[in-house]
């Protein structure tokens, strides 16, 4: 199609529409949200002329899916690039439809004088609603073309929408939420970590003023990479406002030769009329049908034991087997051996690069130990971090060019490591070699992929590598699992740096945090459940006293959490007193036996009293839910609040059951047990509610509701 022609594309899923109009600047959103009959599209341009302010110029600008400045666009672009300082300003007005079905279309333009062409690919899941497009661009000329920044898309927000909730966090507290106005001006979030961050998740909520939980318009948006990234939400001064992502470039990262394209990373993107949590809800059914492999969807996700806050580096087989045999007692079903079981590794000072196994530590290799740990019951698990090497490690003594670095600037050395190159094939050579030999020679059946600095010189012999690094990363993950497709692979980085679509496309389970401080972690797993499922969540049962918080927390408290995520523990089962002992097996069994409805349930956040913390678990079905509602401090009144039980079916009855903690005593004990196993209507329950007991600080209770028939 030509200038001056225009045409509308509209997608349509289960319950989400997405309008795009194309005119003679190129594809716009036109409408976006609840379902509208395709049919009446036309009618949506008809309803969306507009009304030019006054002062303005002769032409309102179209917020396309990639605003350029041949466009006149004078917000924040979406292309920015350049031929020797030239075609800038190309004019992409030569548009062709490449592909089109109800849920999916590829758009092109191009400027053949310029040399360059865009191509927008965007999918509306039908199943999920979840949206998802990125953009490539193509140098048709004979030069070199500088790609500077090229979004995966700009998505068109509605008026109504004036307020965005974005990511912050450090180090052992991730994903914390931040509300702000979106006022004129731009809400700008860019992250040159070179991993997706502890301190800015490239994800981000569109709503208003007046969206809670469970009410109120909001759009979501997570951007599915790895790397560096850009995510800005904007109002203009005509009052319209829009979120774009992208990759972050690096000056000269991209020069795409002749006939070279580059590609973005894919936005992910959805809607909901219905408050936040029904937003995540589709978030979690697309990573769990979509993303997530058939095999790990099929199989309930096994306990884990890890080994980090037992031991640390201090390894040795007999102990480890000790501990794999009250891990298997407990009701562990898979034993993962972190960081300290290769060459020199006896502190974090030595051996990353060193793919091998200590023989000091253990003499006949891991043979003993792995097969006492499959003897148990159990599956075994190794952690590398193979992106990574020390400088005291033989192949950073045989291979020192093989790191990412700054030309002249000194290194710049984070927890006593540096980062390989692995845009060099023969640095993922080696590491392919070396993992695969290790999947080959022992019985492992679980990878935790660990990645423990930023990357702050991502030079690869002189040239900005950050994109290229993280394309790497990929290659070799894809490759490794194409060659041990039963081996599942935990993203871990320091934690929860390393959590996005991108990574969990090539991995099954993410480590969300190091911190296993049970109350630090529930807002630690409200804010990740803003896009990630429970299923793919790492949550374990830590230490009495928190490694990293100090704070003292019970088992039944610290269990209550865990069982939440893909559970596990790490922790030094010896230490534990026997009711410790008793209260972990338990949980671990309640664990075993709900695991299905909390991983294929609809997860609500619940909005609470700023004392609490409570969601649910509902399955699809609405014939089961689990309710947690955690204490965290003391509350200003005196009486407990009420628990509403919602996201139930009101023309159902249910039991109801207090599950968690066992043998709960409190002021109010009487009350509850007394409930115990009676019928109440989901109207009652959701619609009247149930005042909670008299409950302490750092105290969680769960419930269990049943349909009856
Ligand atoms: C950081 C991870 O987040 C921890 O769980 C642990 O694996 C250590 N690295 C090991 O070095």
């Amino acid at each position: 199609m030509h200038a001056h022609s225009e045409k509308i594309i509209a997608l349509e899923s289960n319950s989400t529409s997405f309008i795009i109009n194309i005119n003679d600047s190129g594809p716009s959103v036109l409408y976006w949200g609840e379902k509208i009959a395709a049919s009446t599209a036309t009618q949506v341009v008809t309803m969306h002329q507009r009304n030019m302010g006054p002062g303005t110029a002769s032409k309102e600008v179209p917020i396309l899916l990639c605003p350029t400045h041949g466009s006149g666009f004078m917000g924040q672009h979406g292309l920015s690039l350049h031929r020797s300082g030239h075609n800038w300003d190309m004019h992409l007005s030569d548009i062709h439809i490449l592909e089109q079905t109800a849920q999916h279309v590829i758009i092109k333009l191009s400027d053949s004088n310029a040399g360059v062409s865009l191509q927008h690919n965007i999918t509306l899941d039908k199943e999920t609603d979840v949206l998802i497009c990125n953009t490539s661009v193509t140098n048709n000329g004979a030069d070199g073309l500088t790609i500077d920044w090229c979004n995966a898309g700009t998505l068109a927000l509605p008026s109504f929408i004036d307020q965005v909730t974005g990511f912050h966090g450090r180090w052992a507290n991730e994903f914390q939420t931040h509300k702000t106005d979106l006022n004129i001006g731009v809400y700008l979030r860019e992250n040159l970590r070179g991993r997706t961050s502890h301190d800015s998740f490239p994800g981000l909520v569109a709503h208003t003023k007046n969206t809670t939980e469970q009410n109120g318009p909001a759009y979501g948006f997570h951007l599915g990479w790895s790397g560096n990234h850009r995510i800005a939400a904007e109002k203009m001064f005509d009052g319209r406002s829009f979120v774009q992502m992208g990759e972050k470039l690096i000056a000269g990262e991209v020069i795409l030769p002749s006939g070279a394209s580059y590609c973005s990373p894919k936005l992910y993107a959805a809607f909901s009329t219905s408050g936040f949590s029904s937003l995540s809800q589709k978030f979690h059914r697309f990573v769990r049908t979509k993303l997530l492999t058939e095999e790990v969807r099929k199989k309930p996700r096994p306990v884990h034991y890890n080994t980090w806050e037992a031991v640390y580096f201090n390894h040795d087989t007999l102990t480890l087997q000790t501990l794999a045999d009250k891990a298997a007692e407990v009701g562990a079903e898979r034993f993962v051996l972190d960081d300290g079981w290769f060459s020199a590794r006896r502190d974090d000072t030595a051996g990353l690069g060193d793919w091998f196994v200590d023989h000091d530590v253990y003499p006949e290799g891991l043979h003993p130990l792995i097969d006492h740990v499959l003897g148990t019951g159990m599956e075994f698990g190794l952690w590398v971090e193979p992106e990574m090497v020390n400088p005291n490690s033989d192949l950073y003594r045989n291979h020192p060019d093989w790191i990412l670095k700054a030309t002249d600037a000194p290194h710049i050395r984070s927890r006593n490591q540096l980062v390989l190159d692995l845009t060099k094939e023969p640095v993922r050579e080696y590491l392919y070699e070396r993992i695969d030999s290790l999947l080959s020679e022992y019985k492992i059946s679980y990878l935790k992929w660990d990645m423990n600095r930023d990357i702050h010189h991502p030079g690869s012999d002189g040239v900005a590598a950050n994109s290229a690094q993280t394309h790497a990363l990929y290659a070799l993950l894809k490759r490794l699992r194409e060659k041990h497709p039963t081996v599942e692979i935990e993203s871990c980085s320091s934690g929860g740096a390393r959590i996005d679509y991108g990574i969990l496309a090539h991995t099954d389970r993410v480590w969300t945090s190091d911190s296993n401080d049970a109350l630090d972690r529930l807002n630690i797993q409200r804010g990740i459940s803003f896009f990630f499922p429970s299923n793919v969540m790492g949550s374990h049962v830590g230490p009495r006293d928190c490694h990293i918080t100090r704070r003292i927390l019970s088992m039944d408290l610290r269990a209550a959490t865990a069982i939440f995520g893909h559970m596990g523990m790490e922790l030094n089962l010896t230490e534990l007193t026997s009711e410790e002992t008793e209260t972990l097996k338990t949980a671990i069994s309640l664990y075993k036996k709900n695991r299905d409805l909390l991983h294929s349930g609809n997860h609500i956040r619940l909005d609470t009293k700023d004392h609490a913390s409570a969601f649910a678990v509902v399955s699809e079905c609405q014939n089961e839910a689990v309710f947690s509602y955690t204490q965290i401090k003391t509350c200003d009144e005196t009486a407990p609040e009420t628990l509403f039980f919602i996201g139930i079916n009101h023309e159902k009855s249910y039991t109801l059951d207090l599950i968690w903690p066992l043998g709960f005593t409190s002021k109010t004990a009487g009350d509850i047990s007394r409930l115990n196993g009676h019928i109440f209507s989901g109207d009652v329950l959701s619609k009247v509610g149930l005042q909670l007991p008299h409950m302490h600080p750092e105290t969680a209770l769960v419930f269990m509701l049943k349909a009856i028939d």
